[in-house]
């Protein structure tokens, strides 16, 4: 087989390694490996790949970001678009594609499976919101940048008995904020899952100081939805799969404005932003992402196509993509009241 692998969508640490299990398993068994350049872009036009040879894949296991480049690409946007990608996967011979990505990038694999193009989906998302799949591609990295910046945080709330406020990642999940604040002790955790009662936030907050408690950390994810009270705008800008742009909403800002003009604690904000992002991946998420890159090419030789590798336990499965796209996984409530013990 001549495999095309490709990422989409916001990139997240583990990538590389999805990229050299997917060549590697390939490679091992006498298939080739076609890297598409930037996302569903590099099916686009005359097409932009690369060979990936074992030597491409040397040494990228423990690198951040992407080797292959990604993009925010979309093209069910216009059926010229799609049917250049369909064009170019018979012109550059692919007998089947490993589209590693989130689900946007998926929408895209399923229509193309839908339309006789063989190929097998990794799960790849920091916001960990892919439904059927226990695990996500970046993750945990994630998960463990938040934690660190909130032990750094700490230090700095309590030395000026501030409240902090901590917006991360996670559009329709809080999955990031809420074990990214369990993980860093944040004595308030907002997530899109549960509405934000700001009287409950500001009494929490008076709560803390009244057991003696001078400084707290709320963290917010940055798709949570502020009550008119707190304010907070949408931006018109969305991206090529229509999604407002979260950064420009500033939910962490109006949340410390609110705060500081509520309960007249002195309140900063930090926005974690791409730091979540960016950088090392760590040991979990290196070894999930072999394992799928593995599991898709295994899956693509067995011929089970239009399936995701998704993580279930301690098994990878394949999850038919129709199950998996237009979805979300929301965060499990159980574990929002696990957090709420420290609140
Ligand atoms: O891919 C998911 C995500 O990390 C979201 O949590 C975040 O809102 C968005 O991507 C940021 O996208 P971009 O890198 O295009 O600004």
């Amino acid at each position: 087989m001549r495999i095309g692998v490709l990422t989409g969508g916001g990139d997240a640490p583990g990538l590389n390694a999805a990229i050299r299990g997917v060549t590697r398993r390939a490679l091992e068994g006498g298939d080739l490996v076609v890297g598409i350049k930037n996302g569903w872009a590099g099916l686009m036009g005359p097409g932009d790949t690369t060979l990936l040879t074992p030597r491409a894949v040397d040494s990228i296991l423990q690198l951040g970001g992407t080797i292959l480049g990604t993009s925010r690409t979309n093209p069910l946007k216009d059926p010229l678009h799609l049917q250049e990608v369909l064009d170019n996967v018979r012109a550059l011979d692919l007998d089947a594609l490993a589209p590693i990505g989130g689900d946007d990038t998926l929408s895209v694999a399923y229509e193309l499976h839908r339309r006789g193009v063989k190929l097998v989906g990794i799960p790849k998302t920091v916001d960990n919101d892919l439904p059927e799949t226990e695990y996500c591609i970046g993750f945990d990295t994630a998960v463990s940048i938040v934690a660190e910046a909130l032990d750094r945080l700490h230090t700095t709330a309590s030395a000026h008995h501030r409240v902090l406020v901590v917006e991360v990642m996670g559009r329709e999940a809080g999955w990031v904020a809420l074990k990214g604040g369990i993980a860093g002790g944040a004595e308030l955790i907002l997530i899109p899952e549960v509405p934000v009662d700001p009287d409950y936030v500001c009494q929490t907050l008076q709560r803390h100081r009244s057991q003696g408690k001078d400084s707290s950390i709320v963290v917010v994810a940055e798709g949570v939805e502020l009550p008119e009270a707190i304010g907070g705008v949408s931006p018109e800008e969305v991206d090529a799969f229509g999604h407002v742009r979260l950064d420009r909403r500033g939910v962490g800002d109006a949340l410390a404005r609110y705060i500081e003009g509520r309960t007249g604690y002195e309140t900063r904000v930090t926005v974690l932003g791409h730091l979540q992002r960016g950088g090392t991946p760590t040991a979990y998420d290196r070894i999930m992402a072999t394992r799928c890159g593995v599991a898709a090419v295994d899956l693509l030789r067995d011929g089970q196509f239009g399936y995701l590798a998704a993580v279930r336990g301690e098994a990878i499965c394949p999850v038919p993509l129709e199950q998996v796209v237009g979805h979300v996984r929301t965060v499990d409530l159980a574990l929002y009241e696990i957090a709420r013990v420290f609140f």
